[in-house]
């Protein structure tokens, strides 16, 4: 039997001693003794009885162990031409006397703390300072605007929130601390207090409940970790679902600290002498798992980097890392390898660098195309490898594990389950479907540790959400097929989330801001393909009847309105203005019919269609790149 087969076979058999048997690569104030709490099914929770504190994992620990000088972050900067290494034993002296601050301004075990920053250490000091207070951290993307954070703000009732007075993107400098303002006059919940790290781009005017973070940390005392359950909350990391309301995954703490350990290990085979790089940002899960937690955890070093993949200067900045870095393995989105293609087509950037250090390109977050796999490995003469996963789940779905048996890559699939996921494809009555068989991808429960154990504040909505229509499995929202070997093939949400540059975004929500334009009677936003970004959003909306402005004005008005009430992350840069909107007989808009043409996988038409010439009359516009 394979090695994969036999641990796959040995998750599934007995999941609990499985995974018992892996907690020992964590240090626990109280080892665990069980493993799955099945007592309050559909919800699971994992080793309920073991105590711990993760920031002791992903620094403390490294310490004691004589590693304090082994480089914990190496911040690479090019948009503002800085580079910083700061050691692990560096590290604990910063994320300890963090903590001090936090622990003064009134957080306790338990508390939330929203992180708003751009990619800088201070945002992985602010998160690491709040998991060894047994606070939760809940870190806010860049690009939202400031009504996204204050949806956050009032979800997650923070009592502090950190940020940073500028974010910087290669065109221009983003002034966050008025953003963050008017988040804070948005919101109804009143936090106690907000750091703010101020940067020469542009210094944040402060007010009466503002704090400087240098001053606060000049005089601050360190604080030690506070023991917490297995079971208690880490982070929320909210996440675009179907409707406007985003929805906040909740990580533990005990699970989600053997799961990075063991699938950084298993699934991307780093160890503690590794340099690693994920290009992402910790506003994404990627970046809490992936810059931050699995890397700290094993005692690698993680870089951090606050630059695009193309501009900062050249397309060949990600190649400059890598070398400059000894990076071993690298991660980041189809997307971006896509940007860095337009302008190099030939590849000729990369042969510029020493790239001896590279082991392995994994790429996730969207799927990942074909021929972006083929000019990666072709130019990079490294295994270039797929891995399928989701905010929910924190960690791999389906990968090559490149630390247990690297397996034949085929283009287009992830490759196989990870152990610990029971995989399946499934009909609308939850049967399994043969191979090669489209469906619904559903996991069967339990899921291994570290995946979501519930959504914040709303246990309904979970398995409403995810564990109502396939009872006993969790939806994941993905649509696609296994083959003969096991292969796992990802073709593309179920539902109204789509995936701009590796970004989640939800259709559902832009469509409330495009519906509030008084002159649209009613809308419809569908993710369409497009060359970069894999997908982007495209607004089709009929306007009120007897409108007099012309329609090019309230397209431009609509693209401000989303941008302003979203975020520049959402992207929607295309409004079409159309006779009607494809419906059935009882008015509900055909989305799914629009976004299988979208998606040039068109499905049978409805019979319930009010009138196909309408849906004929739009199908250019959905086609059309
Ligand atoms: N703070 C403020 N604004 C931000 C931001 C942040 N953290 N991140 C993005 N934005 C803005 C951008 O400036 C841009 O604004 P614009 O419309 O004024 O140009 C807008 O949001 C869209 O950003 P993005 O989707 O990143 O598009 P881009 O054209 O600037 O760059 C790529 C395209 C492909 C180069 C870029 O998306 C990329 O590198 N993607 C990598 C994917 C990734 O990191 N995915 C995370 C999961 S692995
Ligand atoms: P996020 O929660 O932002 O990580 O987005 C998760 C979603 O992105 C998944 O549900 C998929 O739709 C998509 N996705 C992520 N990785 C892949 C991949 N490797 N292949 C196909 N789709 C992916």
């Amino acid at each position: 039997m394979s090695d994969y087969a036999r641990v796959r076979d040995a998750a599934l058999a007995d999941p609990s001693a499985f995974w018992l048997a892996e907690t020992s690569r964590i240090d626990w104030v109280t080892p665990p003794t069980v493993g799955i709490d099945d007592s309050d099914a559909p919800l699971y929770r994992w080793f309920p009885d073991g105590w711990l504190n993760t920031c002791v994992n992903a620094v403390d620990r490294h310490v004691d162990a004589g590693r304090g000088d082994r480089v914990a972050i190496v911040y690479d900067s090019p948009v503002t031409g800085s580079q910083r290494r700061i050691t692990y034993a560096e590290l604990l002296d910063e994320v300890s006397r963090f903590a001090g601050v936090l622990a003064h301004l009134g957080v306790g075990t338990g508390d939330r703390v929203l992180i708003y920053m751009p990619m800088i250490p201070e945002a992985v000091v602010a998160m690491l300072a709040t998991a060894r207070l047994g606070a939760v951290h809940s870190v806010v993307f860049g690009g939202f605007a400031p009504a996204e954070l204050a949806v956050r703000i009032d979800d997650a009732q923070p009592t502090v929130v950190v940020s940073a007075s500028c974010g910087i993107e290669p065109s221009r400098v983003i002034a966050y601390k008025p953003l963050l303002d008017e988040a804070l006059r948005l919101a109804t919940h009143v936090p106690a207090a907000s750091v703010i790290l101020q940067r020469p781009e542009a210094v944040a005017a402060m007010g009466e409940r503002d704090h400087d973070w240098r001053e606060l940390m000049a005089h601050a005392a360190p604080h030690d970790a506070v023991p917490v359950k297995a079971t208690d909350p880490l982070y929320v990391l909210y996440t675009s679902g179907t409707t406007g309301k985003p929805k906040g995954v909740v990580r533990d703490n005990g699970g989600h600290a053997v799961a990075m350990a063991w699938s950084f290990d298993k699934v991307y085979g780093i160890g503690p002498d590794d340099t690693w790089w994920a290009a992402s940002d910790v506003g994404w899960v990627v970046g809490h798992s992936y810059i931050v937690y699995a890397p700290l955890i094993t005692g690698a070093t993680t870089v951090l980097y606050e630059g695009k993949p193309v501009g900062t200067p050249d397309a060949g900045a990600f190649w400059r890392v890598v070398a400059e870095h000894g990076v071993a393995g690298l991660f980041t989105a189809p997307t971006a390898i896509r940007a860095i293609k337009r302008e190099d087509p030939d590849g000729a950037l990369i042969g510029r660098h020493d790239l001896a250090s590279l082991r392995t390109l994994f790429l996730a977050g969207e799927r990942l195309d074909p021929d972006t796999y083929h000019w990666a490995s072709e130019r990079l003469g490294v295994p270039v490898v797929d891995n399928w996963w989701q905010t929910e789940t924190g960690w791999p779905i389906a990968a090559n594990l490149r630390g247990l048996e690297p397996m034949p890559i085929k283009p287009g699939s992830p490759t196989v389950a990870v152990p610990g996921y029971d995989v399946r494809v499934v009909d609308s009555r939850g049967e399994d479907l043969p191979a090669g068989q489209d469906g619904a991808i559903v996991i069967r429960l339990p899921l291994p540790p570290g995946t979501l154990p519930t959504l914040w504040g709303d246990d309904q909505r979970y398995i409403d959400g995810y564990l109502s229509a396939f009872p006993g499995n969790y939806t994941t929202g993905d649509g696609g097929y296994l083959d003969e070997d096991g292969y796992v093939y990802v073709m593309g949400r179920t539902d109204d989330v789509i995936n701009v540059a590796g970004h989640r975004l939800s259709t559902g929500s832009m469509e409330a801001v495009v519906a509030a334009h008084p002159a649209v009677a009613e809308c419809a936003v569908i993710g369409v393909h497009d060359a970069l970004k894999g997908q982007v959003p495209r607004a089709f909306v009929v306007l009120k009847a007897g409108v007099a402005a012309d329609p090019r004005d309230i397209e431009v008005e609509i693209v401000a309105a989303v941008r302003e009430q979203i975020g520049p992350v959402a992207a929607l840069k295309e409004v079409v203005v159309v006779p009607g909107l494809p419906k059935t007989r009882s008015g509900k808009i055909l989305r799914r019919t629009m976004r299988g043409i979208a998606d040039g996988r068109p499905e049978p038409v409805p019979s319930t269609i009010e009138d196909v010439r309408v849906l004929e009359a739009i199908t250019p516009l959905l086609q059309s790149d």
